[in-house]
């Protein structure tokens, strides 16, 4: 089983958005893993978007990831990385279609409302970069059997 990285971004926890994107999680049958509510430190934002620090844009994009609190979560299932990556949308605002969550709820390149990995190795690396291994939980989930 897959395992990846979503965060709601800061403009998603305060624009009321965190039960809407879990529900839509929860409705597509994805299993969550690990959830936590956290404020990102300086720290923290330079090592999650290390490929991004010396492009134009990432002061922008650390002072908004750092402004306000985020929610962290690991999601399992088959093809994770692709499913949830394709909820997501594009991220730049004019391409990411309608029905994504991108679509329905961003228009900036930035206040995009949320992140998700974008392979299984980003995956792998972001969730150890939020989550210890103990606040990763495994247990049955037993919708499993309808959702297939
Ligand atoms: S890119 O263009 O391939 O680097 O884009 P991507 O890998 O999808 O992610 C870029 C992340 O930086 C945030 N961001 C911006 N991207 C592009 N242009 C501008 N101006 C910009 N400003 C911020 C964007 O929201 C992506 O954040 P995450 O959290 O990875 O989705």
């Amino acid at each position: 089983m897959e395992k990846t990285f979503l965060m709601i971004k800061p403009d998603g926890v305060q624009r009321n958005l965190v039960g809407e994107i879990i529900g839509r999680v929860e409705k597509k049958g994805l299993k969550i893993i690990g959830l936590k509510f956290l404020q990102i430190s300086d720290k923290l934002a330079d090592k999650h978007y290390e490929e991004h620090i010396e492009k134009e844009f990432y002061s922008e994009l650390k002072s908004f990831i750092t402004s306000s609190p985020v929610v962290a979560m690991v999601l399992e299932g088959d093809n994770v990385v692709e499913v949830i990556h394709k909820m997501a949308g594009a991220t730049n605002p004019k391409n990411s279609a309608y029905g994504t969550i991108r679509g329905d709820y961003a228009i900036n390149f930035t206040k995009n409302v949320i992140h998700t990995s974008d392979s299984l190795e980003s995956a792998n690396r972001e969730i150890k970069n939020f989550f210890k291994t103990e606040e990763i939980v495994n247990y049955v989930q037993s919708s499993q059997i309808w959702n297939g």
